[in-house]
């Protein structure tokens, strides 16, 4: 399946920043300037923040998630936050695994698959994050990595990999402003597609994240399986966000 056939999305990962404050300025500058955009836009925003992006929002182009979903569907999990709820608040995309999660909150591989089925159960759309660190990946195991993190991914098989979003993103290119080249992406975002392909779901969205902005967006999007970018740093912007968008 050629590039063509797969839209372009743009999700911004806000993390633990902002305010009520903060985002009114941004959520309007994203709302006001949705339509000029050639890429499908959505941000994920810190829990609390979520009505507020959801009331911001409505009824325009970009869409809105979380950056964490609960394995459960409901009980007792002090702090935990169900994609029931997520849904309530008609978010459209959840991120799962992204490596700070997994660094810093000893989220495994399966724990990842489990948090991907749950939001997938909700009917929300998550985006699976994979990636290698700097010693793996100056090690040459980055596809291995990347393999493995997949493997309880793909588990779940082509009906639900098919409602999924993939990223990429090694861990030494997060707000690190060193992102991988266009062409070590590339090889990468190959090799998930080929996993993709052997599933039979070619046509999964596979985003690249680390370091993105507007000024290598457009290389990055020149490569025929990166289909688009999950943005840390760069989405707190709204003009840098937008720019990487237009790209
Ligand atoms: P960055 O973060 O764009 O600030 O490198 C990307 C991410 O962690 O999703």
């Amino acid at each position: 399946m050629t590039q063509q056939a797969r839209a372009r999305l743009v999700l911004g990962n806000w993390k633990m920043h902002g305010s009520l404050a903060e985002n009114e300025l941004l959520l309007a500058a994203l709302r006001a300037a949705d339509t000029n955009s050639s890429s499908q836009i959505g941000v994920c925003v810190p829990f609390p923040y979520l009505a507020q992006a959801a009331q911001a929002l409505q009824g325009s182009a970009v869409s809105w998630g979380a950056q964490d979903v609960s394995a459960h569907e409901k009980g007792a999990y002090t702090g935990e936050v169900s994609a029931a709820m997520l849904k309530d608040f008609a978010c459209r995309w959840v991120l799962a695994g992204h490596s700070e999660r997994r660094a810093y909150h000893g989220e495994t591989d399966q724990t990842v698959a489990d948090k991907a089925r749950a939001a997938l159960q909700s009917g929300l759309t998550p985006v699976v994050c994979v990636g290698e660190t700097l010693n793996e990946h100056e090690a040459g195991q980055t596809l291995a990595v990347i393999r493995r993190q997949l493997t309880p991914v793909l588990a779940l098989g082509a009906d639900a990999v098919a409602r999924m979003v993939l990223a990429y993103e090694p861990i030494w290119a997060i707000g690190s402003g060193r992102s991988a080249t266009p062409e070590q992406a590339q090889d990468v975002h190959a090799a998930i597609r080929a996993e993709l392909a052997a599933l039979g779901t070619p046509q999964v969205q596979v985003l690249y994240g680390g370091s993105v902005k507007a000024a290598n967006a457009a290389s990055l999007f020149a490569m025929a399986d990166i289909d688009g970018a999950l943005v840390g740093g760069a989405a707190l912007v709204a003009e840098e966000f937008l720019r990487i968008a237009a790209a």
